[in-house]
């Protein structure tokens, strides 16, 4: 039987409680209802959710930020913070959350965001492929980063993105 496509679409504020399910069930890190307006505020257009069948299956939020660049020194920069990403275990593989990481690039680059960072944990192995796939570099290790004690990589990208040349998009 071929599969329903998924869907890419902006976030609307009636999607938070599905969004905060997809959040709760994929991630340890787990947020207030406030806490992702606030984020969707900063950047609405880089809060993208997929969408199987009339159901969100994941999204991607993002905050822009103003601060010293990752890794152009002394240099302060307009960055997009990639707050959170995830897709519900049966959805995976699909390519969506290449495809999100993606598109929220492209939002935060029309926002004049010159980098791309986030914070993975250490041991996420897949989330550290897909994200060195799509190009980005590890800056730095954060050591206790999240609050049961385990290290982040800081990874960054620059933008406008362009994709390394075996991705697909
Ligand atoms: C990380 C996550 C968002 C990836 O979503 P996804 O839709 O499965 O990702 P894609 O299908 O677009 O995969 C893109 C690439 O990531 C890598 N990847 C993703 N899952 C992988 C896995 N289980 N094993 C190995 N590589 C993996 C691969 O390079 C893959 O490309 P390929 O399928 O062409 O080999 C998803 O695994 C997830 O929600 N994990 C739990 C939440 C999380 O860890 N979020 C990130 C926090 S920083």
């Amino acid at each position: 039987m071929l599969e329903a496509p998924y869907l890419l679409r902006p976030f609307r504020p009636d999607d938070l409680s599905s969004v905060v399910e997809v959040n709760r069930v994929c991630l340890p890190e787990n947020y207030s209802p406030y806490f992702f307006m606030e984020v969707f505020k900063s950047c609405p257009e880089a809060f993208i959710v997929a969408e199987r069948e009339n159901h969100v299956v994941g999204y991607i939020m993002c905050r822009l930020e103003f601060g010293f660049s990752d890794v152009r020194r002394f240099r302060m920069v307009r960055k997009g913070h990639i707050v959170s990403v995830a897709v519900l275990p049966d959805y995976r593989r699909q390519g969506i959350g290449r495809e999100m990481v993606s598109s929220a690039m492209k939002a935060l680059e029309l926002h004049g965001a010159e980098e791309c960072f986030l914070e993975v944990r250490t041991a996420n192995d897949e989330a550290v492929k897909l994200y060195k796939d799509m190009g980005f570099d590890t800056v730095r290790t954060v050591a206790h980063y999240y609050h049961d004690g385990a290290d982040a990589f800081l990874m960054n990208v620059r933008l406008p993105y362009s994709p390394p040349a075996n991705q697909h998009s």
